[in-house]
């Protein structure tokens, strides 16, 4: 044949394909999303999260030397509250010396360098597993904005670099803002879960926390699957009340968001491999169905690819070891 043009040229050998691969992932895209637990010496392996542990803060300590050892430069904090301090309130969120206040200092005194986000959300320390104060049986929007705001205030208060508000309540960004703003915490930032879908793919992290909603389910604050317009109206509007970066929730499923947040705004855009889609590949690789150091660092990719900038994922570790 005669062919003017040959594309296997640009992927004859590992060097060529290098050269002008399009995506590459680094640790320092990846946030690692840590579970804090109380009392010492904690390692609990979350059952539907093989080889991911909930930890004491002594033991995360460890974890995030490690991490940041590989690269790994941001992790995101959550604490499985005491069953005694939930109630319908969240009071607990911000309690100057709650577990996710007291985490935040050790971490940043052990390395201040690392960035720290917080989840600010009211499932874990709420009786009814949901991310907001319930009144008849529904989650009512302005009264959990307020309590989200004292959350992100006393977690700023303690040190952390970004809040993460994963609640989907409206009008929570430009609240946070605001109040950081008031409080003068102007270094701090907002990543907002933007577009967050009402997924089953929570499963397992709802069991590491052990924040199933105890009744219904999220589909009144959390995004149809079906919808992907109202993923633009969010985040834009969570742009506009201040977020500095946005994100879309779960990934994989959603990869089409991605690319069309990516393409429509100008902040950073973070997607969140969540907990299912971890378990997924670690099911699927203890079968040995799949190669897992493959499917990790495709997944991974793919999500770069797709538009995101930085990705939370329980793989960071692991990823950033094969990136190594
Ligand atoms: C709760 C929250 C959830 C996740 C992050 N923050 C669960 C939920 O919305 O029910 C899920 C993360 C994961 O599945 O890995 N505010």
């Amino acid at each position: 044949m005669f062919l003017q043009r040959r594309n296997r040229i640009l992927r004859q050998s590992p060097a060529i394909r290098n050269m002008v691969a399009e995506t590459v992932l680094t640790p320092a895209n990846l946030i690692a999303p840590l579970f804090i637990d109380e009392g010492e010496n904690v390692k609990y392996e979350i059952p539907s999260l093989k080889g991911y542990y909930r930890m004491s803060i002594d033991n995360t300590l460890q974890e995030v030397q490690e991490l940041w050892s590989l690269g790994v430069q941001c992790v995101l904090l959550f604490v499985k509250a005491k069953d005694e301090t939930k109630d319908n309130t969240g009071q607990e969120a911000w309690n100057e010396h709650g577990l996710m206040q007291r985490a935040i200092k050790a971490i940043k005194a052990a390395i201040p360098e690392m960035v720290v986000m917080t989840d600010v959300a009211l499932d874990p320390y709420s009786i009814y597993g949901h991310d907001g104060i319930v009144k008849d049986g529904e989650i009512v929007n302005d009264e959990t904005v307020e309590a989200l705001v004292k959350m992100s205030v006393s977690h700023a208060a303690a040190g952390a670099d970004f809040v993460a508000p994963s609640d989907m309540m409206d009008g929570r960004i430009g609240a946070i803002r605001k109040a950081l703003e008031q409080n003068n915490y102007t270094k701090v930032g907002i990543m907002s879960y933007s577009a967050k879908y009402a997924s089953c793919f929570y499963g397992p992290f709802r069991d590491a926390l052990d924040s199933a909603p105890g009744f219904g389910d999220k589909k009144t604050y959390q995004m149809n699957y079906a919808n992907r317009i109202e993923a633009i109206k969010e985040t834009q509007m969570d742009i506009e009340e201040g977020a500095d970066i946005v994100m879309v929730k779960p990934a994989m499923v959603y990869l089409d968001i991605i690319r069309e947040i990516k393409n429509t705004v100008t902040v950073p855009v973070s997607a969140y491999h969540v907990s299912g889609e971890y378990a997924m590949i670690k099911a699927a690789a203890a079968n040995g169905w799949l190669d897992e150091d493959k499917a990790v660092l495709e997944c991974l990719t793919s999500i770069k690819r797709a538009g995101a900038d930085l990705i939370a994922t329980y793989y960071a570790k692991h990823a950033a070891k094969l990136l190594k």
